[in-house]
């Protein structure tokens, strides 16, 4: 038998992504369209020493008491609320993902998607294809503007100062939530800290790019739909459940909000016969914020490097739980 350690790729990702592995490890990878781990892996469980996820797969502890022998999970995602990390934690072992590679991408997909929405780009654009043109019209396909009005940030971390600094060439005025104050990035940025209270009350525009965690799962429920303007658009770039999806489903019927754009829905995928797909002012896109070849290709090289750190008892260059670490030199 082999020594070379047994990783499991719950998913297959491009080889030249994953250029180092094969040579270091023995891989067995699941497949591409099966969430989770799929049953043809269980009988590696309990050899796995380590871990390659998408954020599809649920990590929790039943999954983690069948892998006695893990030595580090390695999310392909810079989220991790697919993940009990506390439970790892409390077994050791290394939880990496990949923040930093994938801020420029997903900033620049929620730029596309609020200019989509304000807009109407696609319902323009299909009624040109459809032969809906007729003559140019002063009154039709009318949308909003963005420079002079407020642009409204829940989460200032990475990838919300990314929006807001491609938010000063839009000329709009920043607002912005984040559980502690941002000094240096709110002068470089013009952005100001306020209550989601008020963020909700004056933004045109409320950009969503928080972490799902317990504090942020119904974030925006109905009574934050209600203090919005029925102006205002809302954009979720973060994950489905930030957002009560009935409660978006009823404020967009009941013109308490003028329209969303979500790259995340709750459920993924959300099935066909779902009411926003029917909604006029609504724009979908399934989950590609990270998108791109080079941010794809970025995000496996991190994977990797998390992996074999992992696996040679090394600190990932991204944990989330370096205390892991701390924990294995102090003892
Ligand atoms: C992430 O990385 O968490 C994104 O949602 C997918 O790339």
């Amino acid at each position: 038998m082999s020594d070379k350690p047994l990783v499991i790729l719950t998913h297959p990702l491009p080889a030249a992504w994953i250029a180092p592995l094969p040579e270091r490890v023995r891989l067995v990878v699941g497949p591409a369209d099966v969430a989770g781990v799929a049953p043809e892996l269980e009988p590696y469980l309990a050899e796995a020493e380590g871990l390659l996820t998408w954020l599809t797969d649920r990590v929790d502890a039943a999954l983690l008491a069948r892998m006695p022998r893990l030595r580090v999970v390695s999310n392909y995602a810079v989220g991790v609320d697919n993940i009990d990390v506390a439970e790892c934690t409390r077994r050791g072992i290394p939880v990496g993902h990949t923040p930093g590679v994938l801020t420029d991408a997903v900033a620049d997909l929620t730029w596309a998607l609020l200019l989509a929405v304000a807009r109407g780009v696609f319902t323009a654009a299909e009624d040109a294809r459809a032969g809906r043109w007729g003559l140019w019209s002063a009154t039709r396909w009318l949308g909003a503007d963005l420079a002079g009005r407020t642009l409204g940030i829940v989460g200032f971390g990475a990838i919300g100062q990314a929006v807001a600094r491609r938010a000063r060439g839009f000329g709009m005025r920043v607002l912005y939530t984040s559980r502690s104050p941002k000094p240096q990035a709110e002068i470089a940025l013009a952005a100001r800290r306020v209550p989601l209270a008020q963020l909700l009350q004056e933004s045109d525009f409320v950009s969503l790019h928080v972490p799902l965690t317990p504090a942020t799962r119904g974030l925006i429920r109905e009574a934050e739909l209600r203090r919005m303007k029925p102006s205002a658009y809302l954009v979720n770039m973060a994950r489905g459940p930030v957002v009560d999806t009935d409660a978006l489903v009823h404020a967009l019927r009941q013109g308490w909000i003028a329209g969303a754009a979500l790259d995340v829905t709750d459920p993924e995928p959300l099935p066909p016969s779902h009411p926003l797909y029917h909604l006029p002012n609504v724009i979908i896109t399934p989950h590609i914020g990270s998108a791109t070849y080079g941010t794809r290709e970025r995000m496996a090289r991190l994977a990797v490097a998390n992996l074999l750190a992992g696996l040679e008892g090394r600190p990932l260059p991204h944990a989330v739980n370096p205390e892991v670490f701390r924990g294995a030199r102090a003892a």
